[in-house]
């Protein structure tokens, strides 16, 4: 059985957490953590989980002074320090929030020995209750969601079965290959079919078969600082031309207002991302909502979450 990725994730912070906030610890002393003679054997794992860490901004990971790209799997030695947002890790592994924050899992069937883990992002663990209060409501009266920039898929498979009236339609960009079609084979739900490609710069958008119900709502997380701007209005334009005329658009993640950052973890995740490809870095609330302006979206809700985060709710008309 592969070891668990939430001990793993809990053993990384865990080692961190008792270190000097600039101190970095070797994965080997995770595995060593996790226990028993086989840590050897539990390397690609701690570094996969760790990968999943840095993409949330949890941890870093170095190379001597060089922080490394976390989509780009290390080859040689790694280490690992607290990321941008860390402090966010903790607040929300605190208190009264700990329940909802179930540590990164991976599904049952994952756990066959001729199965690899899939990957798990463990901020999707975090949020997808907070997502979903907004979802139920937004989402209350729609049936055809476009999710874009699916990633490992636990958003669309945890909110297909918590919303079976919707059918969900995940989606990323070809070759992103994080698990997603594997993970919502695994779930195997009625309402969740396998995922599109779709890379919302390049298209071609997913075109209803001639009778078919067009989409009457999009969803997308974490994604719109991720790329660059151009693909951003790219997206903007396409969800225009693709949904109904009374469709719901829901946007999670970190956005500036009023042309500054929300929080000091905001600021430094931004620099983290520019540092890591230029045209990646948070987006200006209001620029995005002048783009969905052009395509007939009204907002209608911009809902605080948990970690400097928002979901945003746009309707048409
Ligand atoms: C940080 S991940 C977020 C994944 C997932 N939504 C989540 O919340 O965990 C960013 C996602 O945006 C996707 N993405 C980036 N550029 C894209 C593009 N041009 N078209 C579609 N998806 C894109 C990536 O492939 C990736 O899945």
């Amino acid at each position: 059985m592969p070891p668990d990725a939430a001990r793993i994730g809990d053993a990384i912070r865990a080692l961190l957490a008792q270190r000097a906030s600039d101190a970095s610890i070797c994965p080997s002393e995770v595995a060593r953590t996790i226990g028993d003679a086989d840590w050897r054997e539990r390397m690609p794992e701690v570094r996969r989980i760790a990968g999943a860490l840095a993409r949330d901004g949890i941890v870093l990971l170095t190379r001597g002074e060089t922080v490394l790209d976390p989509d780009v799997p290390p080859g040689g030695p790694i280490r690992l320090r607290r990321g941008p947002r860390w402090d966010d890790a903790r607040d929300v592994h605190d208190g009264a929030r700990v329940a909802q924050n179930a540590p990164m899992k991976t599904p049952a069937h994952a756990d066959r020995p001729d199965a690899p883990p899939l990957p798990a992002s463990p901020a999707c663990e975090r949020n997808r209750a907070p997502i979903l209060d907004v979802l139920r409501v937004a989402f209350a009266s729609r049936r055809h969601v476009l999710e874009i920039g699916s990633g490992t898929g636990q958003h669309a498979v945890h909110f297909a079965a918590a919303m079976p009236w919707l059918r969900w339609q995940s989606s990323d960009r070809p070759g992103q290959d994080l698990g997603l079609a594997r993970r919502l084979a695994l779930a195997a739900l009625s309402n969740a079919p396998p995922p599109l490609d779709l890379d919302v710069a390049q298209g071609p958008w997913p075109v209803p078969a001639s009778g078919a119900p067009r989409f009457d709502a999009a969803f997308t997380a974490n994604s719109l600082h991720i790329m660059g701007w151009d693909a951003v209005e790219a997206c903007f334009a396409g969800l225009g031309a693709m949904l109904g005329d009374d469709a719901v658009l829901v946007v999670y993640g970190p956005f500036n207002v009023g042309g500054a950052f929300t929080s000091d973890s905001n600021r430094d995740f931004d620099a983290m991302l520019r540092a890591r490809n230029p045209q990646s870095g948070l987006r200006d609330l209001e620029a995005v909502d002048a783009l969905a302006a052009r395509i007939g979206l009204r907002l209608h809700a911009d809902v605080a979450m948990p970690a400097h985060n928002r979901c945003l709710v746009w309707q048409r008309p």
